[in-house]
């Protein structure tokens, strides 16, 4: 293992992480300094000793380091400082999924062109293996499909609403545990898996990175009672982010979905990750593991660090081919069974409009249950249907707010993995 000289840029959760794993005295990291750190301002939770510490974070790049580790997060600041390091001749390690999805390809070329390496293990299922073990061990299988629980904060949240606790308590829990990002709204809104599934469709698939007009949805309306229907029917809530290969092109989502409690992925509770592979040599293939947080994304920082102190002039990962732009199916045409939770009046009736609304669209019920009255009189009307286009079940949707007798309605995607 050759020495490293390290630089890092940004002084949170996740870099103080890092700061205390190095420094914890393992033998495996005698041979590495951390030679700087870009801090604007002190963490009163970490001392960094008598580490150098720059204010002005683009001065990182120009000290004698060979990697710069960006954990300053955001896109356009991230993406500058990474642009001034690989043009100034270091690696980078960054754990920042925003700016891959949103420059991957022009900072890669950047690093091809200045012949050093830009490695993201973390910006995916933090130390969870995914990108490295993608882009190299999975190499000789043809993929077919990957579907992911991508974001920590979200089936924190989920699986702790699961067991009775609420939504808003939950997510303060996520964010004081260090799982969510600055900015909570990308991971409750479905925006942080995207950009996930977004770098593993460009890696599973060998294309370049989507653009982000793809289907991306959050759990903000995902209530208890959806979990006390889908258990009913032995399901569970999860959020779902799916990259998959049908005979048009690339179907890529990320979205909730109720799912059998008797898959892999419906068992994995709190900040997991869970990625399910469908491959042709390996079968179906499974990985899953602690997927935010300071430990875990330390974990897939080191192993970025490690791959380059041990590759010397080669590349410890395979970059996609950008030149090959990814044809995404539309949305519209993809086929789902959906669970609709309706808010009706309690007046004769009711049930038959909305029957005739869903058979107007082709729409059959696989279940359908009436439940009491709410306090507010109401009453809430469940359906499961069976298989139908996505286009259709919007049309039914909107012909049912034209009604006043039904209040409110929600659909969650129910998915057969
Ligand atoms: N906020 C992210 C999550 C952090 O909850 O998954 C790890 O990418």
């Amino acid at each position: 293992m050759t020495k490293l000289k390290i630089g890092i840029c940004g002084w949170g959760n996740v870099a103080t992480g890092l700061y205390e794993q190095l420094v914890g005295g393992e033998e495996i990291y005698a041979n590495w300094d951390i030679c700087c750190i870009g801090a604007r301002r002190d963490n009163p939770k970490c001392n960094p000793g008598s580490t150098k510490i720059l204010r002005d974070i683009f001065k990182v790049a120009e000290e004698d380091i060979d990697v710069l580790v960006e954990l300053i997060g955001g896109v356009e600041t991230a993406k500058e400082l990474i642009t001034l390091a690989l043009n100034s001749g270091k690696h980078v390690v960054t754990a920042n999924k925003a700016v891959i999805f949103e420059h991957g390809e022009e900072l890669i070329n950047l690093a091809k062109k200045n012949n050093v390496k830009l490695l993201f293990e973390s910006a995916v299922c933090a130390g969870t293996p995914s990108i490295k073990m993608l882009s190299n061990d999975l190499t000789a299988n043809k993929i077919s499909k990957v579907a992911g629980m991508l974001n920590g904060t979200t089936n924190f949240i989920l699986s702790s609403m699961e067991e009775g606790a609420s939504y808003e308590a939950v997510l303060k829990e996520a964010q004081e545990k260090g799982y969510a990002e600055p900015d909570p709204s990308l991971d409750v809104n479905g925006t942080d898996a995207a950009h996930k599934i977004g770098i593993l469709a460009a890696l599973a698939f060998n294309s370049g990175l989507p653009a982000s007009n793809f289907h991306i949805e959050g759990i903000e309306n995902i209530q208890s009672e959806d979990f006390t229907y889908a258990n009913e029917f032995h399901l569970t809530v999860k959020h779902l982010a799916v990259a998959k290969l049908n005979d048009h092109g690339i179907e890529l989502r990320s979205h909730p979905v109720m799912l059998s409690k008797d898959s892999s992925l419906a068992g994995l509770k709190g900040v997991r990750n869970g990625i399910q592979f469908d491959t042709d040599l390996l079968g179906e293939f499974h990985v899953a593991g602690s997927g935010a947080g300071r430990e875990s994304t330390a974990s897939g920082l080191i192993s970025d660090l490690y791959a380059l102190s041990n590759s010397g002039e080669s590349n410890p990962m395979q970059y996609p081919d950008f030149s090959k732009k990814p044809n995404l199916v539309k949305f519209e045409d993809l086929i789902f069974k959906y669970y609709v939770y309706l808010e009706v009046k309690d007046e004769p009736g009711v049930l038959a409009l909305i029957s005739k609304i869903f058979a107007g669209q082709g729409i059959g019920f696989d279940k359908v249950i009436q439940k009491d009255q709410l306090d507010n009189g109401n009453v809430p009307v469940v359906i499961f249907t069976d298989p139908i286009l996505e286009k259709d079940m919007q049309i039914a949707l909107q012909g049912l707010k034209n009604h006043p007798e039904i209040l409110n309605s929600k659909i969650i995607r129910i998915e057969d993995l």
